[in-house]
């Protein structure tokens, strides 16, 4: 049956304490809502709503260009009244799961077990046993004859008997409803309760009461289904988020030194017998392969970087394609739009940025490259600026194979070194440097016979 996503993200998240919309809030640099979104696409759904109310614009703009339609809740009424502002635009008879915008974690294999289990039920919720159950929808089961013990009801912590509130099992915020009971049931909500809202949660005795059975997927993982409501629970689920990452890592046969001390905050592919230090940060898409070595403190985001290279300590590296057994850092910057050849060396303290560097290229020391197109067997000595900027325009510095850049150069832009010359140190070159010879800028070295130093005047 075709599936209709509806995730609610109207809320104003007021316990966050913030001005930003709540589903905004990042997890391992990516809004909440955007968890869900991402992990609910596995299930390959007709549509997928998202409701909006408190900062709809702010929320559609994060979200925008990713196929979903916005419904706007103009007042947040509740989690019920929310799905009611969908009814018109889910496609009719479609099984409708609904996702909230605060649970960021399910995983699409939960999603997919509900709706396994919603083949012979009107309804299925998802609920799972949290260390501390204040807050949460209670779950009330009732031994039937026939069924070991079906659902009966969801009550809402504040509509609660002090009974009810010694029961554990609590409602995730995932529900799954048949296309033929949607309409009905969403009709049939009220606000009778202790906040007067459309409770979503009064969808399973609406249903029972309408003689239909409720299934309910238990979780076992209270990661999984933990809302962020505050930000310690933000903080919360950031460390389930990241122990489940580096958990993967490990189990695909990373190395990781301490497991407490990485963050992975986007996809990582990684080939055999990869090394990851303490204190690493992976961002976006990073690929590393087989023997690659990330030392500590390196920061390492939309990035591959080929089988056996070395990433030494306190390495930043952005945006860039790295060869096979390159050598990277200490204290490198390798900026957006680098390219490094296999065997390179960027020693310490160097920047590239938008440069291509050729095979076995070494830039070792304290330089900046940027704007550069550098062949092989380069060697650039320490302290060599290419000056790619002139206060209003950038321009392009192009060294080919084999030249030697004595220290402390600088290549004002632009600027060509040609074929395996030689460029005397300190020198500051601003025409095509030939092929295959020496070319120096600087001043001869004088030593002036009649110089004494200054003497101290009296005062
Ligand atoms: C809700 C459930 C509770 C469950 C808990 C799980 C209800 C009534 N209660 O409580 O049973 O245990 O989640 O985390 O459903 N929202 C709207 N429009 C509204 C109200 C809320 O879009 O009018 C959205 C919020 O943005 C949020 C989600 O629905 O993403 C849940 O709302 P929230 O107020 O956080 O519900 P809880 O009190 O956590
Ligand atoms: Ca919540």
């Amino acid at each position: 049956m075709p599936l209709s996503i509806v995730i609610l993200a109207a809320g104003q998240g007021t316990r966050m304490k913030s001005a930003r919309p709540k589903v905004l809030h990042t997890l391992a640099g990516k809004p909440l809502l955007q968890h869900v979104v991402d992990s609910s696409r596995a299930l390959e759904p007709e549509q997928t709503l998202v409701v909006v109310g408190h900062g709809a614009d702010q929320v559609k703009a994060a979200m925008r260009g990713q196929d979903l339609d916005f419904v706007l809740q103009r007042e947040q009424l509740g989690t019920g009244h929310a799905l009611q502002q969908c009814l018109d635009q889910i496609n009719p008879g479609n099984m409708v799961l609904v996702l909230f915008g605060d649970v960021p974690l399910v995983r699409a294999e939960t999603m997919a077990a509900m709706i396994e289990k919603t083949r012979d039920a009107a309804l299925c919720i998802l609920s799972w046993t949290p260390q501390n159950p204040f807050g949460y929808g209670r779950i009330i089961r009732q031994q039937q004859a026939v069924q070991a013990i079906a659902v009966q009801a969801i009550i809402e912590q504040k509509d609660t008997t002090p009974e009810q509130q010694a029961i554990g099992e609590c409602f995730s915020g995932l529900m799954l409803i048949r296309g033929d009971r949607l309409q009905p049931f969403a009709a049939a909500l009220k606000n009778d309760n202790a906040q007067q809202e459309y409770y979503l949660t009064d969808l399973v005795g609406i249903a029972v009461a309408a003689g239909d059975t409720v299934a309910a997927v238990v979780c076992d993982n209270a990661d999984e289904v933990t809302g962020v409501n505050n930000q310690q629970q933000l903080a919360a689920a950031e460390a389930h988020y990241r122990a489940r990452q580096v958990g993967a890592l490990m189990d695909s046969g990373v190395k990781v030194s301490d497991p407490q001390r990485i963050d992975i905050r986007g996809v990582i592919e990684t080939g055999k017998d990869v090394e990851i230090d303490v204190n690493c940060i992976f961002e976006g898409t990073v690929v590393l392969g087989d023997n690659v070595r990330i030392g500590a403190n390196c920061v390492i985001r939309n990035t591959s970087i080929a089988a056996d290279s070395v990433i030494h300590p306190m390495t930043w590296i952005d945006e860039a394609v790295v060869g096979r057994e390159v050598s990277i850092g200490p204290f490198a910057r390798i900026r957006a739009g680098t390219d490094l050849g296999d065997e390179v060396k960027v020693g310490n303290f160097v920047e590239t940025k938008k440069s291509s560097v050729g095979k076995a290229s070494k830039i070792n020391h304290l330089s900046y490259i940027g704007d550069t197109e550098m062949g092989a067997d380069v060697n650039i000595g320490a302290g060599t600026i290419t000056c790619n900027y002139d206060g209003v325009n950038k321009s392009q510095t192009v060294i080919e194979d084999g030249v030697f850049i004595g220290s402390d150069t600088q290549l004002v832009a632009p600027v060509r070194v040609e074929r395996n010359a030689t460029i005397g140190a300190g020198s500051t070159i601003t025409r095509t440097a030939p092929a295959d010879k020496l070319t120096i800028s600087r001043t001869k070295q004088v030593t002036i016979g009649a110089w004494s130093k200054p003497e101290k005047k009296e005062s």
